[in-house]
């Protein structure tokens, strides 16, 4: 087992909660003890084997972000990410490398022998520690308020362990609480006596509806003082953590859980199926957000948007649209069908007309965009300029004003304002070595079908014939015609045709 690199605890970090507990409080306990250092480990580890893929199961998307990130967010938001511990194993390098932005510790579990071994591995970093929450990397929805109200609920009932349950219609797959004592109608009983896995659950245990969500707090001292107790003797040979109830129960401690009234909090993403359930949960409760700030969205369910997306108000997104990354949309805004937008910022009153795929763009105000144009990284679209059907750009720079409406390529290019790019322009900006850059200044029209042999500029208020390559700079207010001259040969088909008919 490698040593795990994970930093020392930085004391009590857990945040202020900002909203009120409706469970036992600890206030009066709190004032005159010191506050107690509390750790969060969050179970990251396996390899998802029942979504049959090459990607660890906790970097599967869900919402537009992997699983763990998720998990990590509402860790963060309850503590500093320096008491946040991910156990890693599988793939532990690429699920480090995806979630480093995070700034929260790793742990390395190289052998993934359950969720009772992942935090037999963690010891050595949570030992400063007095309490440990544990979450699984795998169950995205949990909220940061959920899990401190789990929190003040262990320290209050001052339990060895405590689970977060819930209730579920369909409670297939989890494992379910054993209560000491049956809830009873008033004052029921938080103690528990033993988690039972799906697998070794007898008929009757399976119909039990309450179940272990895989988010703990342990006594960090109770649970080291135990874990050695586990045994790997059940159908998966492997350490749960989930027989830590029995074993803490047997050693006389104290288990207890608590029931979430948010059941949908606790689904995890075990397989393809959960992981849908799961995204289509997070995409309606983003949509849902949008419209309560103002958006219209016609037909929410079809349409693909990313956690961090910011639309103002009175923008209207209709079906079938991706906002996608961190997309910024302004205000009277509308965004037509199929189209997918990444990472772009689009400002007040711009058009998305049907069908536009644009990545990494800024979209002035007042523009219109489409139907079908491709917008690639870079692209600068200037206040109320077009950019029509079958229009692709890449690193440019379109001025205020300026239109480029049919079937034109654009890149490295930099447009003025007030510039007409003709139907057919093609910046030819690449010669198989060098990109090159083509400058167009303000008021330049440029005829159809022409091509722009970069690096060239095209001086102010000058005028491009159609159907011209230019490979050399036009100077202001010039006129540059670049195409060979037409010729016209009178009677000539006819000759040719009097001629075939003399041969037969
Ligand atoms: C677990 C619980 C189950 C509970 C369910 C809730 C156990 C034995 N069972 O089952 O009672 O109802 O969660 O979702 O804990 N992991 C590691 N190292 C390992 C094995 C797993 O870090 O060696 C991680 C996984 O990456 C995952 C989490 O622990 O994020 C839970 O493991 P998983 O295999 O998904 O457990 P479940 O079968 O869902
Ligand atoms: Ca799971």
């Amino acid at each position: 087992m490698k040593k795990s690199k994970a930093k020392r605890p930085s004391g009590s970090t857990i945040k202020p909660r900002n909203q009120q507990a409706t469970e036992p409080k600890i206030a009066e306990v709190k004032t005159h003890l010191p506050r107690p250092r509390v750790a969060i480990a969050i179970m990251a580890a396996g390899k998802g084997t029942r979504l049959k893929s090459q990607i660890p199961k906790v970097l599967h998307e869900v919402g537009g972000k992997p699983l763990l990130e998720h998990v990590i967010r509402a860790a963060v938001h309850m503590a500093s990410a320096a008491d946040v511990y991910a156990i890693v194993g599988h793939e532990a390098d690429r699920v480090r490398t995806a979630m480093k932005h995070t700034g929260i510790n790793f742990i390395l579990q190289s052998e993934q022998r359950g969720t009772g071994h992942a935090l037999m591995v963690a010891l050595e970093a949570l030992s400063g520690y007095d309490h440990v929450i544990v979450l699984s990397g795998d169950a995205p929805l949990i909220t940061a308020e959920t899990i401190n109200r789990l929190l003040d609920f262990h320290l209050a009932q001052h339990a060895s362990m405590t689970l977060l349950s819930a209730e579920l219609e369909d409670p297939t797959g989890y494992g379910r609480v054993l209560r000491k004592s049956a809830l009873r109608k008033h004052g029921s009983s938080p103690e528990v006596r033993a988690i039972v896995e799906e697998k070794s659950a007898t008929p009757a245990q399976k119909k039990i509806r309450e179940i272990n969500s895989g988010f703990y707090v342990f006594s960090v001292k109770d649970l080291y003082a135990h874990i050695g107790e586990l045994s790997a003797d059940n159908p998966h040979s492997e350490y749960y953590l989930t027989d830590m109830a029995g074993v803490l129960r047997g050693a006389r401690k104290r288990v207890v859980a608590w029931k979430t009234e948010n059941p949908s909090e606790v689904l995890g993403g075990n397989t393809r199926a959960e992981l849908a359930d799961i995204d289509h949960f997070l995409r309606m409760a983003k949509a849902r957000q949008l419209m309560v700030n103002g958006v219209t969205i016609f037909y929410p369910a079809t349409c693909v948007i990313d956690a961090d997306i910011i639309v103002a108000a009175d923008s209207v997104i209709e079906p079938y649209v991706q906002l996608l990354g961190t997309t910024r949309i302004g205000t009277g805004c509308r965004v037509r069908s199929y189209s997918i937008i990444r990472d772009c910022e689009i400002g007040d009153g711009v058009t998305i007309r049907p069908g536009c795929v644009m990545e990494d763009a800024r979209i002035g105000a007042g523009a219109v965009i489409g139907p079908y144009s491709h917008l690639r990284p870079g692209s600068e679209i200037g206040e109320g300029a077009h950019v029509g059907n079958f229009v692709e750009t890449k690193k440019i720079k379109l001025g205020k004003g300026s239109k480029a409406n049919h079937l034109t390529y654009l890149g490295d290019a930099e447009i003025g304002a007030g510039v007409n790019v003709g139907a057919g322009t093609i910046t030819c900006n690449y010669d198989g070595v060098h990109k090159n850059k083509t400058v167009i200044e303000d008021g330049v029209f440029v005829g159809s079908d022409s091509t722009l042999v970069a690096p060239v500029r095209v001086g102010k208020g000058a005028y491009i014939a159609a159907a011209s390559c230019i490979t050399e700079d036009v100077p202001d207010d010039a006129l540059a015609l670049g195409r060979a001259r037409q010729v016209v040969k009178p009677e000539w088909v006819k000759q040719k045709r009097s001629e075939r008919t003399n041969q037969t």
